[in-house]
């Protein structure tokens, strides 16, 4: 692998610091000059409608970005990506989300092996699976049909699952519910299981790994309280060959250590594996996704791969002009590293995306968040913004303020489909119209504001006058669909991994490790002999981290 480009000795970089030197671009006025604005910068990739004429650009900007994603390799770097190069340096591996998504009719040969075939092979027994507990063929010890799947995993082997389930809760099968299990907090497992049947639940324990803290402790909390309500029941005795039994018809598997999930005592034909290509955050789409397979059916979750695929088509051939994660990320460089941007919200008009921001942040923040480059060097510039967001509206009664008045400049992405799930009316009014409405009049009120002039005209106080002028500017993309389908969230998702990606080939980051994440997991074994009372550890601990530790001895009831 060739060194990263350093992106700030590029001519773009040059030419996007002079331009940004007092950038001052009005929309109303470049809407005003330009009446095909907006239908120059709004593009589609499949199913999306993508509108970044509400972006602080003008053409020279853009054409500036594009020409930085040239001088950095953005293209080649995407081509060795889908290749199947092994651009995660630090771990020595591939990068391939993008095959488990790729149609059965493809191949992809990557050191000897054909990775397109492999992911079917599981994909066909995830959708055996899936239809077997859908179908109640699937049945648990007492022969009770399952109806409630409770996932447990963290990370990527959570956020993804509960995420697409919760976008996908029309899809789901009627009867057929999951739950998801993630904190080692143990009042999460508690909660989620307090009033299951054990009879007709089925744990899903998601580990890459299977060496996870949080998840193997949540495991076997959930097999001890499984294996106590079935003896307290009387389907269980006390033998171990009872209790095997018995978790083989309610715990299933999903991980790349296969002889791990053995060892935690659950049937290899109950596993499905995936693959150390695969990174956590890129996994919802791998066996990861067992859970929403179920809750869903295999039809749903095909459309769902065919989603992503479509999308991956799209970056993979579009030219960077019109290549909307490319732009959308080249967009995000120019707001973090030439207008000084810190975050970024996603804000989607869709309930059931309520948890797609809390799934980006692990997805562009574990990817982005690194202060070196691939080669080990520091990186030139600022890197990985922070994702937030909430859906809207709750949001504009929340936080909006601060975006549309604030000192912070915040670019946000709007998310709405046309047609919704529940077409409900108020009366005469149709509330999803009215849902919408909210959506165009915020992204409207972000990039043209109000004038003290106009504040006056509406009758306003002088002295209230400054408080109530909104200046605009404020950058918006608005992403809109035909519905929130199978396919349509798998499209999100492939575009927002492609936008993060392409900012991670800017800064010259390998967004495929997460070593960021390890010393606190080292140091939380450490201490817990201290938590636990052990003097010795205590005594080993800093000043503040030893009294912390202290209150609790003293605390605890
Ligand atoms: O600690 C971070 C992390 O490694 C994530 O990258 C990953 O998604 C999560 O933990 C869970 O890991 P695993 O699927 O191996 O349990």
């Amino acid at each position: 692998m060739t060194s990263p480009v350093d992106p700030t000795s590029t001519p773009a970089w040059a030419a996007l610091t002079a331009l940004a030197d007092g950038y001052a671009l009005d929309l109303r006025e470049a809407f005003a000059a330009d009446p095909g604005r907006a239908q120059r910068l709004s593009l589609t990739a499949a199913d999306l409608f993508v509108d970044l004429s509400k972006n602080l650009v003008d053409d020279r900007v853009l054409a500036a970005l594009v020409e930085l994603g040239e001088q950095v390799g953005l293209a080649e770097r995407r081509d060795a990506m889908l290749a199947g190069e092994r651009i995660n340096v630090t771990e020595n591996r591939s990068v391939l989300h993008t095959a488990l998504r790729r149609p059965a009719t493809d191949s992809l040969v990557v050191d000897g092996v054909d990775v397109v075939a492999e992911v079917h092979a599981v994909l066909d027994r995830v959708f055996a699976f899936a239809d077997a507990v859908r179908s109640g063929s699937w049945v648990g010890v007492t022969g009770k049909p399952i109806s409630t799947v409770v996932n447990i995993g963290i990370g990527g082997s959570d956020l993804g699952p509960v995420m697409v389930y919760e976008a996908l809760l029309p899809y789901v099968q009627p009867g057929l519910g999951c739950r998801f299990v993630s904190n080692i907090d143990p009042a999460d497992v508690s909660e989620k299981t307090a009033d299951l049947d054990p009879e007709t639940t089925l744990f899903i324990i998601a580990s890459k790994t299977f060496t996870t803290l949080e998840t193997l402790t949540n495991a076997r909390m959930a097999r001890d309280w499984f294996l106590a309500r079935l003896r307290e029941a009387g389907v269980v005795d006390d033998s171990e060959a009872s209790a095997k039994q018995a978790i083989s018809k309610h715990f299933v598997a999903v991980s790349t250590a296969l002889d791990k999930v053995a060892d935690f005592g659950i049937d290899p034909a109950n596993a499905f594996g995936f693959w150390d290509w695969v990174g956590g955050r890129y996994s919802v789409d791998s066996a990861v996704g067992t859970a929403v397979a179920v809750a869903i059916g295999p039809d749903n979750f095909r459309a769902f791969l065919d989603g992503f695929h479509s999308v991956d088509e799209h970056f993979a051939t579009e030219p960077l002009e019109r290549n909307v994660p490319a732009l959308m990320g080249l967009l995000n460089i120019w707001y973090v590293n030439f207008l000084g941007a810190a975050s970024h919200a996603v804000l989607p008009y869709a309930q059931y995306l309520h948890r797609f921001a809390a799934y980006l942040q692990q997805l562009t923040m574990e990817s982005n968040g690194k202060g070196v480059r691939s080669d080990g060097r520091p990186v030139t510039t600022a890197t990985g913004e922070i994702f937030w967001g909430e859906p809207g509206t709750n949001g504009q009664h929340a936080f909006y303020q601060l975006i549309h008045q604030g000192t912070q400049l915040i670019p946000a992405d709007f998310i709405a489909v046309a047609t919704p799930a529940h077409p409900l009316k108020d009366g005469a009014a149709d509330v999803h119209e009215l849902f919408l409405a909210n959506f165009f009049a915020q992204t409207k009120a972000l990039a043209f504001g109000k004038t003290a002039d106009e504040v006056r005209a509406e009758g306003t106080a002088e002295p209230i006058v400054p408080a109530r002028v909104f200046s605009g500017n404020r950058p918006t993309t608005s992403i809109m669909a035909p519905a929130l389908t199978p396919s349509v969230v798998g499209q999100l998702i492939a575009l927002y991994e492609h936008i993060t990606f392409t900012q991670g080939v800017v800064w010259g980051i390998n967004s495929f490790d997460q070593w960021g994440v390890e010393l606190g997991k080292q140091l939380a074994l450490q201490i817990a002999p201290a938590v636990a009372g052990d003097a010795d550890a205590l005594a080993a601990q800093d000043p503040s981290t030893a009294n912390l530790v202290r209150y609790y001895l003293a605390n605890r009831r």
